[in-house]
């Protein structure tokens, strides 16, 4: 059967950037969005150019030097936006313009005090006028998660009709479970006519902790862009991790999906941006965290060095990580002991490793991790060498 593949849109730029404390500057900006683009993602959106001449200016400079990924600028659904934003694109090779506007009851009524008719008007209008700029326009439907799927129908076919090529189903408040965000891809996709000359793209937001879920159950029901960021940063908790959509559809080949990113420059890249913003990534961080290929106790260790698929999914290789580390506490075992003190030159009997387990465990009991220098000081002080 043939693959499908599922376009990787990355807003760290954008989005992720939004993090409070995580500002970029523009040089910043350059290097994280070359490296995007030779690490193969689809779409970088580079910014929102009429929210302050900084970021008009990275957007500028970005379109300049990207080379094969489409460039992205995002706008409110209102002209003045929209005009600056294909200002600042006019470099780029493949621009899009990316606009859109809440479609929620909460927003149609609190934040925008309007009506269906009027999101409506503004919707396409906003559309029709991108359109005179670039042929590439998405839409994006805000809080489209809590949006009733039959107007959020009306709205995908009214702006397809206007021009879209892209439509955007952002779960703007990571609202939604994955049955539920996967059904209304579904909805739209058995609903809005003109669909199928358009991509549908998931932007879902962690705030249940189900984001990547939920980007990948689009993608099962027929969406074929992600959007999503390195580390996962973005607003409150945060956006689909770029670098846990990758591994998904490689892990999971039965799925039909696969995206172009080299997943072996995942690590690097989750390190630049979280070195560049200041962000540090949770050790405990899927794929690209301090331990996600660290193995601390016995039982586990002992059967990584039989055989590492037995507690691991994923070759660390496979993700930039040069090799799993087995990390000696107080729960580590004997298995795990020879291994380490072998890699730092001692090849003990099981005579010795004996004594000097029984000296390691006093040692661990008093010290959190124990290090390359301390199984020096751990062998020697067990005077096993001789037996
Ligand atoms: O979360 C959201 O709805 C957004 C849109 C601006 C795409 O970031
Ligand atoms: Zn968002």
């Amino acid at each position: 059967m043939n693959k499908d593949k599922v376009q990787i849109f990355d807003t760290t730029l954008r989005d992720g950037e939004q993090v409070p404390g995580c500002k970029l500057d523009t040089a910043q900006k350059l290097i994280i969005a070359s490296r995007l683009d030779e690490m193969g993602v689809d779409i970088i959106e580079a910014g929102f150019p009429v929210s302050s001449p900084g970021d008009f200016l990275s957007v500028s400079e970005i379109s300049k030097i990207v080379k094969n990924a489409t460039v992205c600028g995002l706008t409110r659904a209102v002209k003045n936006d929209i005009d600056v934003a294909a200002q600042a694109l006019q470099y780029a090779k493949r621009p899009r313009i990316h606009t859109g506007i809440g479609t929620s009851e909460s927003h149609i009524v609190h934040k925008l005090n309007t009506t269906k008719e009027d999101i409506i008007a503004r919707a396409k209008a906003a559309v029709a006028h991108a359109k005179t700029y670039v042929e590439d326009v998405e839409f994006y439907a805000e809080d489209a998660g809590r949006t009733d799927n039959a107007f959020l129908a009306q709205v995908c076919e009214e702006v397809i009709k206007s021009g879209a090529t892209v439509l955007n189903i952002p779960d703007t408040t990571g609202y939604c479970l994955p049955d539920e965000y996967g059904a209304k891809i579904k909805y739209l996709k058995e609903n809005v006519k003109g669909i199928d000359n358009v991509t549908i793209s998931c932007h879902c937001h962690n705030d249940l902790g189900m984001a990547t879920a939920n980007s990948i159950a689009g993608a099962i029901n027929g969406a074929r862009q992600i959007e999503c960021t390195i580390n996962g940063i973005g607003e409150r908790a945060g956006n689909t991790a770029l670098e846990e959509v990758v591994m998904v559809f490689k892990q999971h080949p039965y799925l039909n999906l696969y995206t172009d990113v080299n997943s072996k420059q995942l690590n690097e890249m989750s390190r630049l941006v979280s070195d560049s913003m200041g962000m540090m990534v949770q050790p405990n961080k899927a794929i690209v965290g301090a331990n996600a290929f660290a193995h601390s106790s016995g039982i586990h260790q002992d059967g990584v060095i039989k055989n590492r698929a037995t507690y691991e999914i994923i070759d660390p290789l496979d993700v930039g990580v040069n090799e799993s580390s087995i990390i000696l506490t107080a729960r580590s075992g004997r298995a795990a002991l020879a291994y380490r003190a072998k890699k730092v030159g001692y090849e003990l009997t099981k005579v010795q490793l004996d004594i000097v387990y029984v000296e390691f465990l006093k040692f661990a009991d008093i010290k959190k991790e124990v290090l390359d220098e301390d199984i020096h000081q751990i062998v020697e002080a067990s005077k096993c060498l001789q037996a």
